[in-house]
């Protein structure tokens, strides 16, 4: 193996290493729940936002609840272990699907952001997002799809 091949080899295999790291580390800050559909609504078990038990529990910051009875996915923010919001991912200028990313919701389509409660932070949207009411139980939520608040 020549010099230029070995160089080439190897930087190839630092890329694809570098890549493959920083793919499994969104993974690991990204967290999905496709929940329990009832008749009036939808049950997400509060342990869906522990990202991790050892040593002390940790929470994720938000979770993205998918579901096939959903034309687009739910986003829900814990701002602590009583407070969370539900936001329907719709952005509300042309109803393009949200992204989210941190604490802010961005749409792809035009470049609307949206904080963690669907208050516009930037238009084109003017309206904020649809919010679900929510109630906090021992073990779970329960996202009520009937109203919205
Ligand atoms: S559809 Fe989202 S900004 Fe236009």
């Amino acid at each position: 193996m020549n010099r230029r091949t070995f160089l080439k080899d190897t930087c190839v295999a630092c890329i694809g290493l570098a890549s493959g790291a920083a793919l499994l580390s969104s993974c690991k800050t990204m967290k999905h729940s496709s929940g329990t559909l009832t008749e009036n609504g939808l049950i997400v078990p509060l342990k869906d936002f522990i990202s991790s038990s050892t040593p002390e529990l940790r929470y994720h910051a938000y979770l993205v609840v998918r579901n096939d009875a959903l034309q687009y996915p739910i986003c829900i923010y814990r701002f602590n272990e009583q407070e969370y919001t539900a936001l329907y991912m719709r952005c509300s200028h042309q109803g393009a699907e949200l992204q989210v990313a941190g604490d802010r919701l961005t749409c792809p389509a035009h470049g609307s952001e949206f904080d963690r409660t669907g208050s516009v932070q930037q238009g084109p949207a003017g309206d904020a997002l649809r919010r679900f009411p929510l109630s906090v139980g021992a073990d779970e939520l329960f996202i009520d799809l009937r109203k919205q608040s």
